[in-house]
Formats: structure tokens, sequence, C-alpha cells
């Protein structure tokens, strides 16, 4: 399997500054966003990912709208000198085109923390997984991720992953820190 769906980004593991997914796609998802704009873009295999989940919401009568994929390191360090509140450049997963950050019209598409109490976001949180993605910033896991909780963050592992993860409630850092944990025990 491809490392790159596994991979850990965060400040301790940050992607090369030059790092640029050399798939990524615009394949059409409800985005709040116009045509052109970059973060409608998505590494393939998530976009076709968020494709089937968003539209099994849609037939469930829920409204995900996807707010933000892609981000470029320079773009990262832009939106990082104007607010705290993002990951630095070179250790956001958005950089990598595997996170995408959804909302719904229910809170008027922002990425706030009221999110988590609306239809879609209770529905994610259940079926996300069985997509791929997991919620990757939960709350009570901020002292192992490093990132206040985020509702509205998901991240595409493959199936098998979320699926390990989302039974064990590991999140990716203690998932990586096992797994080099087992290496070194041979
Ligand atoms: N807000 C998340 C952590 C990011 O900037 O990637
Ligand atoms: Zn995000």
């Amino acid at each position: 399997m491809n490392q790159i769906y596994t991979r850990l980004i965060n400040r301790e593991h940050p992607l090369p500054e030059d790092y640029i997914p050399d798939n990524l796609v615009d394949i059409g998802l409800p985005f709040d966003a116009p045509p052109h704009d970059p973060k409608r873009l998505l590494e393939e295999k998530t976009a076709l990912a968020a494709a089937e989940l968003i539209s099994r919401s849609r037939r469930e009568g829920l409204n995900i709208c996807c707010v933000s994929g892609y981000r470029s390191y320079q773009r990262q360090k832009e939106l990082f000198t104007a607010s705290t509140y993002v990951a630095p450049p070179g250790t956001s997963e958005h950089q990598s085109g595997l996170a995408l950050d959804v909302s719904c019209p229910g809170v008027r598409m922002e990425l706030t923390e009221a999110f988590a109490e609306t239809s879609e976001g209770l529905w994610l949180t259940r079926h996300a997984p069985l997509y791929g993605f997991i919620l990757r910033y939960p709350s009570g896991k901020e002292s192992i991720t490093q990132i206040p909780y985020e509702p509205w963050h998901f991240r595409y592992v493959t199936k098998p992953l979320a699926t390990y993860l989302s039974l064990t409630g590991m999140t990716l850092e203690e998932y990586h820190l096992l797994q080099k944990e087992n290496a070194e025990s041979g």
C-alpha cells in the first residue's frame, strides 16, 4: 500500500516544503468555494472516497458541504501568519491533499465546534471510517495530537486503518507509536 495514506503528519513529522501531491483532482464535490479555487483539490483516492461518503449522506437526507481540501505550503504559511488556529506550514495534513474540512448549512458552513452536534456532524463520526476517513483531532486527545478539538477535519487513511482506529479509539499518533514499539520489540 502507498505509505502516504497512513503517514503521520504533525509538528514532529512535517512534510517537505516542496511536497505537492502529483494526483490532485477536483471531481466536483459540493464545495463552499468558487470554481478553480485550489482548496477544492484533493488527492485522487481521497476525493473518490469523499464522493462516496457524501453521496450516501445525501441519500440519507443530510447536507454535508466541503469547506477546505488541499492547501499548499505557501498558503498554509499565509494562514498561519494570520491565525495561530492553523498548523504551522509543513505540519498541516491539508498540504498532503488527504485532509478535508466539512460543515453544513445548520452552522452556516462554519468550522465550529457546534458542527459536532448537527445531524451531519453526528452522522459523520459514525460513518466516515467506513469510507476510509478518521476524525483526526478528537476531543480528549488534544495532548496527543497537539491540536484543539476539530469536529470538522477528516483525514483519509484507507478503510482498513480507519476501521482499526475507530474500533480501538486510537489517534494516528498512538497508532504510529505502537507500530514503532512493535518494530523495536521484534
Ligand atoms: N487546522 C489544522 C490543524 C490545519 O491547519 O491543518
Ligand atoms: Zn482541516
